[in-house]
This record gives structure tokens, C-alpha cells and sequence, in this order.
């Protein structure tokens, strides 16, 4: 008697870790698309466009240097994550490197815009929608823009 009380609590032990293995795998799913998929730009956000004027204007520019290095609000500071040009710094372990136009010539404006704006599942990057204007993010953008220029 004893001896069956002992196997079928090592069998539902068994059953929970398959439970708990599977579900990491989930999560993990979830992650890889989330992050991964070019095409999941939320439709709120697919459409949107950079203001036609900001993208050579070197006021712009300027304003988005200093939003990114931390000097119009030091509780935003891309720079402390993604280095003041565009590498990543130990901190922001895992983000692309902003200056390789290879590298990110491909995302589209709309998606930068989109993962500046919300934080998304899986993500180690903050949303700032609260924190930056649509301008600011538009400026913050355009200047990123200029340390890996071929995006669009
Ligand atoms: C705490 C560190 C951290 C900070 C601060 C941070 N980022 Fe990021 N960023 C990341 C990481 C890590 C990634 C890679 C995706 C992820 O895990 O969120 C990323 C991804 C990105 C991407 C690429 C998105 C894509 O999917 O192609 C852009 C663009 C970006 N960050 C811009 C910014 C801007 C602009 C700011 C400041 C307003 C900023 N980041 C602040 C860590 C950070």
C-alpha cells in the first residue's frame, strides 16, 4: 500500500514537469514570433509614416540625439541600452546593432515606430509611448536613421 501511494505520486510529479517543459516551449514560441515576424506590426501602427520633412532635417536630428542620449529626459535613455552609435552596449544584451545597415535596413519605419511605442511580450526593450510624443519618436527615429541610413 505504502509502496503504490509512493508510485503515484512520482507519476503525477512526472505529468506536472511534462506540463511545465511544455509550456516553457510555448512561451518560448510566443517570444520567436513576437520578435520575429516582420509581418506583425499591429494595424494601429502598420500604416504610420514618417513625417515627410523629418527625415533630412538636421533639427530633427538634433532633438532625436538628445531624446536618445538621455539629455531631454533621463528616464529615457536608448543610449545607456543601444550605445551612443547604434552597438550595443551589456546592457541591451540581445538588440540588434543600429548602426549595420545590413542589419537594419530592413525593418520598416512603421515597425521601429510600433516596438518604440509598446512593449511587447518577451521583450527586454520599455515602451515609451508614454514618455515620448508621436514627434519625439518620430525625431528619435529620424536620427536613428542616420547611424545605419538605408532604412525606409
Ligand atoms: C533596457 C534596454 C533598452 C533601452 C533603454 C532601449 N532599448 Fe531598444 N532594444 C533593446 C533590446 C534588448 C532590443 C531587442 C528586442 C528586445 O528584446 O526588446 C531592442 C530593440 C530596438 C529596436 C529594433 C526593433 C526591431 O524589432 O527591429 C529599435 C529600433 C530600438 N530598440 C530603439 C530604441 C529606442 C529609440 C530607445 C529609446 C527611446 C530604446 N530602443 C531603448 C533594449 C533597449
Amino acid at each position: 500500500m505504502k509502496i503504490d501511494d509512493h508510485h503515484s505520486t512520482a507519476r503525477s510529479h512526472g505529468v506536472l514537469l511534462k506540463i511545465i517543459v511544455f509550456m516553457g516551449f510555448l512561451a518560448g514560441l510566443a517570444r520567436a514570433l513576437a520578435l520575429g515576424a516582420e509581418g506583425a506590426i499591429p494595424p494601429e501602427f502598420a500604416g504610420k509614416i514618417m513625417p515627410a520633412e523629418m527625415r533630412d532635417d538636421s533639427k530633427a536630428h538634433v532633438a532625436g540625439k538628445d531624446i536618445y542620449e538621455g539629455k531631454v529626459n533621463p528616464a529615457v535613455n536608448c543610449a545607456r541600452c543601444h550605445g551612443n552609435d547604434g552597438k550595443p552596449t551589456r546592457l541591451g544584451k540581445g538588440a540588434p546593432d543600429l548602426s549595420n545597415p545590413a542589419e537594419v535596413g530592413q525593418h520598416s519605419d512603421a515597425r521601429w515606430f510600433w516596438r518604440i511605442s509598446e512593449k511587447i511580450t518577451g521583450a527586454t526593450m520599455p515602451s515609451y509611448k508614454d514618455k515620448l510624443t508621436e514627434e519625439q519618436r518620430w525625431q528619435v527615429l529620424a536620427y536613428l536613421r542616420t547611424l545605419a541610413p538605408s532604412g525606409k
